[in-house]
């Protein structure tokens, strides 16, 4: 039976100054599922963490977490929690080992974890290392080791791919896309696409505090309609009755001059290229381009950066 771990029910939070991070959020997470929450920055990713690791109390709505209130867990369900925040939790002069081993006790983890979970984030031949001289990088391992050290069944991560050079960022989506693989719960969050489509099963698309898009990313372009796009060049400009008989007929996106950008999964340019000769227009080109959904956030940044 598949049973639910997360449930966010007509969530509302408002800050006290008025913000409006979140606007009625209705969302539940099965056992299993590796969730992505993706937005630009402001959006309302870091809210939703922390209403989630019950650091906040939601102004409506209720979060709950094993049908437990996620304001007021029990110190026992707590422990089935790991959780990465943006400030990371590490000590700079303990080592790498040390720090490990801290968080280790905190949640009586087994000792014996820590050899472990060093390897398995690639940190053993660092091991006697003061964090303070630690690359970025391999910080944001340490930070995400430490948070796993008690195998916990479900893991929150903000961020945990930002800021890092693209190198340590592989390496980084590389082992969370590993450590995923499992029947953990995980939910992170990224204001990056590339990063969620790698590592997450089900995406979930937040703006302004608001879901847009919840789903596989197959899911997600029918969701946000991505399809494909032919740009159509002809002879001669389009004008008049002609311009106004093709715009009718075909779902046109924009005519200009020679080119004519018909958009939609449905577009038969076959069709249309058949009624620009039977019109005496030439055609001199056809290009067919697949918009991706990468393409489609990043038109939802750039309107959000015009606001
Ligand atoms: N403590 C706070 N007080 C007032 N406004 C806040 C606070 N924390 C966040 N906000 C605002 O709430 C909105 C969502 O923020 P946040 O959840 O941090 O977004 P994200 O993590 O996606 O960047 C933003 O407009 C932000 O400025
Ligand atoms: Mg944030």
């Amino acid at each position: 039976m598949v049973s639910n771990v997360i449930e966010f029910q007509d969530v509302s939070k408002t800050y006290p100054n008025g913000t409006e991070a979140l606007k009625e959020i209705d969302v539940s997470i099965n056992e299993g599922e590796v969730v992505g929450l993706i937005g630009q920055n402001g959006a309302g990713k870091t809210t939703t963490v922390k209403l989630l690791l019950g650091l906040l109390k939601p102004t409506s709505g209720i979060v709950k977490l094993w049908g437990e209130h996620s304001y007021t867990l029990l110190s026992k369900t707590k422990k089935r929690i790991g959780f990465l925040l943006e400030d990371k939790g590490l000590y700079e002069n303990l080592t790498v080992e040390e720090n490990v081993l801290f968080w280790a006790k905190v949640y009586d983890a087994d000792e014996q974890e820590v050899e472990k979970t060093l390897k398995g984030w690639n940190l053993w031949n660092e091991r006697k290392m003061f964090v303070k001289d630690l690359s970025r990088g391999m910080k944001q391992r340490l930070a995400i080791a430490k948070a796993v050290i008690h195998n916990p069944h479900f893991i929150v991560m903000d961020e945990p791919t930002s800021n890092l050079d693209p190198v340590s960022r592989r390496t980084v989506v590389d082992l969370l896309k590993g450590f995923a693989g499992s029947d953990r719960t995980i939910f992170l969050t990224s204001h990056d696409l590339y990063d969620i489509e790698r590592i997450c099963t089900r995406v979930i698309m937040i703006r302004c505090g608001v879901i847009i898009a919840d789903g596989s990313m197959e899911e997600l372009r029918r969701q946000l309609k991505v399809g494909k796009e032919v740009k159509i060049t002809v002879s001669r400009d389009i004008e008049g009755v002609l311009r106004n008989n093709i715009s009718k007929r075909y779902p046109i996106k924009e005519i200009k001059d020679r080119e004519i950008l018909v958009s939609g999964e449905h577009c038969d340019t076959k069709d249309i290229v058949r009624f620009l000769i039977k019109n005496d227009v030439d055609v001199e080109r056809v290009e067919e381009k697949k918009i991706t959904l990468e393409d489609i956030y990043i038109e939802i940044i750039k309107e959000d950066e015009d606001r």
